[in-house]
């Protein structure tokens, strides 16, 4: 059984100290491979998020449990022009035809030790309410083709995979849902 809460952040309200488990759960689980990113630090991370959560739409979910944070999910909507620059390429101008704004899914992670108890399902699920609520009905994000655990965990929810790589990282290719085409899985 998870004896686990799923927190809405509201960065006014947010307290320091979670904020700072949050930062150094980020920079833990991205030094793993595939991602290999060893340089983040939890000082400088803590203003990009503040900066991520000021964008429009921008969202933030943590898993918490017993006030420690054990997982995180964040994104904020992106104009055509914005995903040209997040991407480094054209090729998601596709994504537009029908909407001004799409919804790009950033971050999400969990903690190595609480993996595999659908944790992810949770804060994902969590995230796409709150992209519904803005009216939002195109999400996409980018991962990694060795994550498998995330395209796994994406293509359950209904993600398709594009023929798009990221141009800064050819390694990781696009995914995209309609808000009203994610299953409601394990719900
Ligand atoms: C990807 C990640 C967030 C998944 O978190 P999680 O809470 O352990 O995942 P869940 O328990 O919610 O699993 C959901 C589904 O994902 C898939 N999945 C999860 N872990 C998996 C693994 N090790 N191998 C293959 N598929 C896996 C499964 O389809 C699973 O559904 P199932 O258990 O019904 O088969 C976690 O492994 C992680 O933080 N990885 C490092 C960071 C990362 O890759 N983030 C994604 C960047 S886009």
């Amino acid at each position: 059984m998870k004896n686990l809460s799923i927190l809405h952040v509201d960065s006014e309200k947010l307290l320091p100290e979670t904020m700072k488990m949050w930062a150094e759960l980020y920079c833990e689980i991205w030094k793993e491979p595939p991602w290999n990113e060893d340089f983040w630090k939890p000082r400088e991370v803590k203003g990009e998020f503040r900066k991520e959560l000021s964008r429009p739409h921008g969202e933030a979910f943590l898993a918490l449990e017993n006030q420690k944070v054990v997982g995180f999910t964040h994104g904020y909507s992106v104009s055509c022009q914005e995903m040209r620059e997040v991407a480094g390429n054209g090729l998601l101008n596709k994504l537009f035809k029908h909407t001004n704004r799409v919804y790009y899914i950033d971050e999400l992670g969990v903690a190595k030790e609480y993996r595999g108890r659908h944790i992810s399902i949770d804060l994902t699920n969590s995230l796409i309410q709150a992209v519904k609520c803005h009216g939002i009905t195109c999400i996409t994000l980018r991962t990694d083709m060795q994550a498998m655990a995330a395209r796994n965990l994406y293509q359950k929810l209904g993600f398709k995979e594009l023929k798009v790589c990221d141009a800064k990282y050819p390694n990781r290719t696009y995914w995209v849902c309609q808000t009203n085409e994610v299953y409601d899985y394990l719900r």
